[in-house]
């Protein structure tokens, strides 16, 4: 087999998108667009991948990590400019090389597969992956001879009227003999409307030095979108979004709307779940089987078991358990650990806690910094106190306790085993196992004392 390469072009600063963010970095389905393409090209199993970076190449870095290596282009010059930028890492290495823009985040990894097969079985010096657009505006058409060979490609802003008629367009992806790319890039020159060197040339060169080059069509010409500005982003976000809900919906996972539900290209979801609108999916999150998640759930970086319920809630970096029901208008925060059979219902805050298998939470409270133990009852408007201006304590229910409404733990504290707190307690000091603790004024009748007043 040939060794093959990858190079991912990411060093443009993206004017076009009007935006602070590199437009690499803009996230489509909540993954930055270059993380999307070098996904899809380790899935190809490269013996290398090279990101040019320029404009932000710390941040494209920072975000692609180990993912890539990286070759820094000082001056963006051009589309070939920056792929020669690789040569010190991988010029001399024999093999074929696929070269994709970082702005392109739909090419599918079997797309890019087709490619490069058709490239190595053509024996082709260059292979460029080509589609019929409606609207060519803006992309580079491909010029074919009247044999239909490939002769060049030549660019929106150099093309005559004629060659701008032609709907065969460039997708920015190609696939060369590693040594050939690397030798023909020397010889592009940037005579041209946009005084930039082109690596599309390479193309057309080859082609007049009566080598082989060919064109691969892809059919859909959506997956070739190139993102240059927002609404071109938007669009792209619905074609991976329909995309990502397709696959789910083939695995077995009921999507009521699937316009209308947003799953991040990392999600895994069980079978027979049944996602429900307005639910957003983000980050490496993970649901279980015979779920029901919506209708306007939001799950970030969570995990969830089986036959769970997330009914109009937030879970942020935090794990429930099989069987449990959160919501509606529940707001689980960070490191929040919900075990099986448990209820958090409404309008209840749950951060940095564990609840055990069974414990309810049903109404208005606050639980924060706390371990509760298993078949623990935490009454409607139980607070756990757990900051005092300056510092965040743990509060500790232990298994089987019981929390009357409406009660103040003030951390640090400890309800230990089967323990009863009466309802409306301020509770400062631990309460032994098995015994009631009651913290609150005596209730006393003053009778007639309403009458004493003159009120009635
Ligand atoms: C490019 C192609 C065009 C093709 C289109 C497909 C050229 C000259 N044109 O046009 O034929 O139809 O993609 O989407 O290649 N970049 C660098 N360094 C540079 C310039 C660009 O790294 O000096 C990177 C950009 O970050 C971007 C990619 O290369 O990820 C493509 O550049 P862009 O300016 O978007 O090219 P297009 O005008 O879209
Ligand atoms: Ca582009």
């Amino acid at each position: 087999m040939t060794n093959t390469y990858a190079i991912v072009l990411a060093a443009g600063q993206g004017t076009r998108m009007k935006s602070d963010l590199y437009k690499v970095l803009h996230p489509v389905c909540g993954k930055p667009m270059v993380e999307h393409v070098i996904d899809h090209i380790r899935s190809l199993n490269a013996n290398r991948i090279v990101t040019i970076v320029g404009y932000g190449a710390e941040a494209v870095e920072e975000v692609l990590g180990e993912k890539s290596e990286y070759a820094l282009q000082k001056e963006q010059l051009g589309t070939a400019h920056a792929v020669q930028q690789a040569e010190q890492l991988i010029g001399d290495l024999e093999g074929t090389t696929i070269v994709v823009c970082g702005d392109t985040p739909l090419i599918r990894p079997e797309t890019m597969e087709a490619l490069i097969a058709h490239h190595d079985k053509t024996s082709a010096k260059a292979t460029i992956l080509t589609a019929y657009a409606d609207d060519p505006t803006g992309y580079g058409r491909i010029i074919r001879g009247e044999d239909g060979q490939v002769l060049r490609n030549v660019e929106q802003k150099d093309a005559t009227e004629e060659e701008q008629k032609v709907t065969e367009i460039n997708t920015g992806t190609y696939c060369f003999n590693n040594r050939a790319l690397f030798e023909t890039l020397k010889k592009v020159k940037n005579d041209n409307a946009q005084g930039e060197y082109y690596l599309p040339d390479v193309v057309g060169i080859l082609q007049s030095e009566n080598e082989r080059v060919s064109a691969y069509v892809t059919e859909d010409f959506s997956e070739t979108l190139g993102v240059n500005d927002r609404v071109v982003l938007s669009e792209a976000e619905s074609v991976m979004r329909r995309r990502i809900a397709e696959k789910h919906m083939r695995n077995g996972v009921t999507i009521i709307h699937p316009d209308a539900t947003y799953i991040s290209a990392d999600a895994t979801i069980g079978r027979d779940t049944v996602l429900q609108p307005g639910t957003m999916i983000e980050g490496q999150t993970v649901i279980g089987e015979k779920c029901i998640i919506g209708p306007n759930s939001q799950l970030v970086n969570s995990v969830i078991g089986d036959n769970t319920t997330i009914y109009s809630s937030v879970i942020l970096s935090s794990q429930i358990g099989n069987d449990t029901n959160v919501g509606p208008f529940a707001h689980i925060r960070p490191d929040s650990n919900v075990g099986n059979h448990v209820k958090i219902g409404n309008f209840v805050e749950v951060k940095k806690s564990t609840l055990g298998e069974g414990s309810k939470v049903s109404h208005l409270s606050y639980i924060g910094d706390s371990n509760v133990g298993s078949r623990v009852n935490v009454g409607c408007g139980t607070i756990t106190v757990n900051y005092d201006g300056k510092n965040k304590y743990t509060t500790t229910i232990e298994d089987d306790a019981f929390i009357g409404c409406n009660s103040n733990l003030v951390a640090p504290v400890t309800v230990k085993q089967g323990a009863y707190v009466a309802a409306g307690s301020t509770i400062t000091e631990n309460v032994p196992e098995n015994s009631l603790a009651i913290g609150r004024a005596r209730q006393e009748n003053k009778e007639d004392y309403v009458k004493k007043l003159n009120l009635k």
